[in-house]
């Protein structure tokens, strides 16, 4: 069997552990031809593609980013989509596809596999909000990398009496915001499932301060809403080709609000990219590698529109319909723990 393998959306890190690990099952296991396509589907409707191979993939376990390139090409965006995938995988041979990614790549999987063409999904998003897996790989790091920024705000915040406002990835879920801001000791964690009052948070702020405490540390999703209504906050008016807007710039809007409210200097630091950029961490590079392996071996055993998953430590295979029905959104309870540490 020949099977194509892509990784889709935004980067993350662990994606070429997955690929080492599809390569390396499916090559020595199952006896696979692996092929890789460049730049997500839109190397599928091109067919600009590279053969991987245990000699081609060697080295990459540690690498962030993905050896094949991503992108946020739509098939079913773009003219007679589904037809030109179908053909581009017949003209070259391509039995099954391996498509590594998060609700818009998987979205596209399921779609594809509705139509016909055998589809093992791999999930993958620093957000954490694929449902139907405990986590996703990428997500681990993106906290650790979140938490070791708050450790060197606190610092700051504290030598000079500042509020620290710390912008973190998160578009429907805050899972990084509360994971980052629990292990870092924020001071108030602001995400998407529960929109904000900022006179609270500012009160907070006032009664932290009151109690002599000179610093605090707020962390914000860029997903964050406050509760008067409106669209998460994007400086940008155009959106990818699943309609999502480009967002970022929350903790700006904060920060004026913050210290025009509380008299307190604030500042912000939005960490962006840094959150999906860099080596995974050890977790990542084992989950991703369960997953390439466990997504070889389902298409082996002849599986289609399936997602592998974590399911408390083992990796399963579920209905890709199960992971895309809604976002996973953050656990109240673990909301509620974070909030034992508010103000
Ligand atoms: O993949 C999820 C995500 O990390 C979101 O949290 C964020 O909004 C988006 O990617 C940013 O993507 P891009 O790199 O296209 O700006």
């Amino acid at each position: 069997m020949r099977i194509g393998v892509l990784t889709g959306g935004g980067d993350c890190p662990g994606l070429n552990a997955v690929i080492r690990g599809v390569v390396r099952r499916g090559s020595e296991a199952h006896g696979f031809a692996l092929l890789g396509f460049h730049y997500g589907w839109a190397g599928v409707l091109s067919g600009e593609a590279r053969e991987l191979t245990t000699e081609a993939t060697k080295g990459i376990l540690p690498r962030g980013g993905t050896i094949l390139g991503t992108s946020r090409t739509n098939p079913y965006k773009t003219d007679d989509g589904e037809q030109r995938v179908k053909e581009s995988l017949a003209r070259l041979g391509v039995d099954a596809l391996i498509p590594i990614g998060g609700e818009d790549t998987l979205g596209v999987a399921r779609r594809l596999s509705a139509a016909g063409v055998p589809v093992i999904g791999v999930p993958k998003t620093i957000d954490n909000d694929l449902a139907g897996t405990d986590y996703t790989f990428g997500f681990q790091t993106a906290v650790q990398i979140a938490t070791e920024a708050i450790d060197r705000l606190h610092t700051t915040a504290e030598s000079h009496n500042r509020v620290l406002v710390c912008e973190v990835m998160g578009r429907h879920a805050g899972w990084i915001a509360v994971h980052a801001g629990i292990a870092g000791g924020a001071d108030a964690i602001l995400v998407p499932e529960r929109p904000f009052d900022l006179e609270e948070v500012c009160s907070h702020l006032r009664r932290r301060h009151e109690r002599g405490r000179t610093f605090s540390i707020v962390v914000v999703s860029e997903g964050a809403v406050p509760k008067e209504g409106g669209a998460a906050f994007s400086g940008h008016e155009s959106t990818d080709a699943f309609g999502h807007a480009r967002l970022g710039g929350i903790g700006l809007a904060l920060e004026r609000e913050i210290e025009a409210r509380t008299g307190f200097e604030t500042r912000t630091t939005i960490l962006g990219h840094t959150q999906r950029g860099g080596t995974p961490t050890a977790y990542d590079r084992v989950l991703a590698t369960r997953f390439g392996v466990k997504a070889a071996d389902a298409i082996a055993a002849g599986e289609s529109g399936k997602m592998v998953a974590l399911r408390g430590t083992q990796i399963e295979l579920v209905d890709i319909d199960e992971a895309l029905a809604e976002p996973k959104l953050v656990d109240p309870d673990l909301y509620e723990t974070a909030a034992v540490f508010f103000g």
